[in-house]
């Protein structure tokens, strides 16, 4: 077989056969097919597409580039879910532990954050003490012991994506259905979970800006990832503001562990609840009503926090923390960014609060720039808030005065302000069962 022609009969838009899509990713990873001809492939997919028989195979021949997890000793138990990525995203602290409560096995593998979002690994690392890198054979027994473990990816899971995402990075084809889905959808394969919860956002934080491209990967997500065997539910939840009020990796374990104890009942807490019971629904095979009392049971009865207190202590955290969040790193200055007008708030731009969070050190520009676990934003107002002239619309969390200046610049281009109260936009738009 040869890659040239691989590339011509997807360049005239025909649908590549099992054998040739098993012969790229190979030869990809081994290092025999060159850069070259990987991105004319990934191109000539960008403009033709690919069919759902394509997309099952790529997903499956790219998950088995490398290592996989066996997990069949949970049998139907295992639960992950993913996000697509967003601002002020703290989800999986929430309900990786609030789904363990309930019986379920969480053994999550997930990411750094880059430009305006975060990343889990990088909050779970604002913890003192938390490893994130743990050996297979740890990542199993403390699954088995107390049904929840979360590290960053290894060496070896997915290589294929590893180095297909880099080319797609600087050869401009990351913003294609089938090149996203199999890509995140091989990440999962590998990492083993039978359950798997899509948090699929839209809006100026997400990846994807409008409900419909958020449609049309979501649903791709959920076929392919039944295409190979696994039980599949995508949520589409609003990104177009931050989730919650803190942005920022110790500012966001803070945040957290407050809804972990009940004492915060908003976006958060719902967007949370919501995937926590579709999670909960598919493990347990329950309607997801049902699954729903069950956790909001768990988080008003402590056993949600309690399993938290475990995994975090499982894996080297300071649990000290949950009961008292001085114990994570805060930052030496707080700097009020007052209003300017009398009116109702109407936007909070993701993407901008994001950026400027990045400014004060909480996210990288770059894959290299190094992290302030304390920087970040704290938000005191959200859309659909009156606010007087002289009020804080947010604090500023940096231990660098000298960035100050410009992630004031970038908030304040984030907030819009008017004379009637704008109408609430709805947080969850579809649920695919
Ligand atoms: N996230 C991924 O892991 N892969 C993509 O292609 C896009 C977002």
């Amino acid at each position: 077989m040869r890659m040239y022609d691989v590339i011509e009969k997807k360049r005239d838009g025909k649908e590549l056969t099992k054998e040739e899509i098993s012969f790229f990713i190979e030869g990809y990873t081994k290092g025999e097919i060159p850069d070259y001809q990987a991105s004319a492939l990934c191109m000539a997919i960008y403009f033709r597409g690919m069919t759902e028989a394509e997309t099952v195979t790529l997903t499956e021949c790219m998950a088995k580039s490398g290592d996989t997890l066996d997990l069949s000793m949970f049998g139907e138990l295992t639960a992950d879910k993913h996000s697509t990525g967003g601002v002020g995203d703290k989800t999986t602290l929430i309900v990786a532990p609030v789904v363990a409560s309930l019986g379920g096995v969480v053994t999550k593998m997930s990411g750094r954050g880059l430009g305006h979002t975060g990343g889990t690994v990088d909050k779970l690392e604002a913890i003192p003490g938390y490893r994130t890198s743990l050996s297979e054979e740890e990542f199993i027994s403390q699954s088995k012991r107390i049904g929840i473990a979360v590290i960053g990816q290894t060496g070896n899971l997915t290589p294929a994506d590893k180095k297909l995402y880099a080319l797609r990075d600087v050869t401009a084809t990351v913003n294609s259905i089938p090149l996203i889905t199999s890509s995140i959808m091989s990440k999962k394969l590998a990492a083993g979970s039978k359950n798997i919860v899509l948090d699929v956002k839209y809006g100026s934080g997400a990846f994807m800006k409008t409900t419909e491209d958020a449609e049309i990967l979501a649903d791709n997500m959920v076929k392919i990832g039944r295409g190979c065997g696994r039980n599949v539910t995508a949520v589409l939840t609003d990104m177009n503001v931050p989730l919650g009020n803190n942005i920022g990796n110790a500012l966001e374990v803070k945040e957290s562990i407050q809804v972990l104890k009940g004492e915060q009942k908003d976006e958060l807490y719902d967007v949370c609840v919501e995937l926590s019971s579709e999670m909960v629904a598919l493990f347990k095979k329950i309607p997801v009503d049902d699954a729903k009392k069950l956790v909001v049971e768990a988080i008003d009865s402590g056993a949600a926090l309690n399993k938290m207190r475990e995994w975090l202590g499982a894996q080297g955290g300071d649990v000290r923390c949950i009961d008292d969040t001085s114990y994570l790193p805060s930052a030496p200055l707080m700097y009020p960014v007052l209003s300017d007008k009398d009116g109702y708030l109407t936007e909070t731009n993701a993407e901008l609060i994001g950026t400027s969070a990045m400014i004060l050190g909480a996210g990288r520009a770059s894959k290299e720039d190094k992290i302030d676990p304390a920087a970040g934003i704290v938000l005191c107002k959200k859309p659909g808030d009156k606010v007087k002239k002289g009020e804080a619309l947010c604090y500023l969390h940096t231990s660098d005065v000298s960035k100050i200046k410009d992630a004031e610049d970038v908030f304040r281009s984030a907030v819009k302000f008017g004379d009637e109260k704008p109408e609430k936009r709805p947080l969850i738009y579809k649920i695919i069962r």
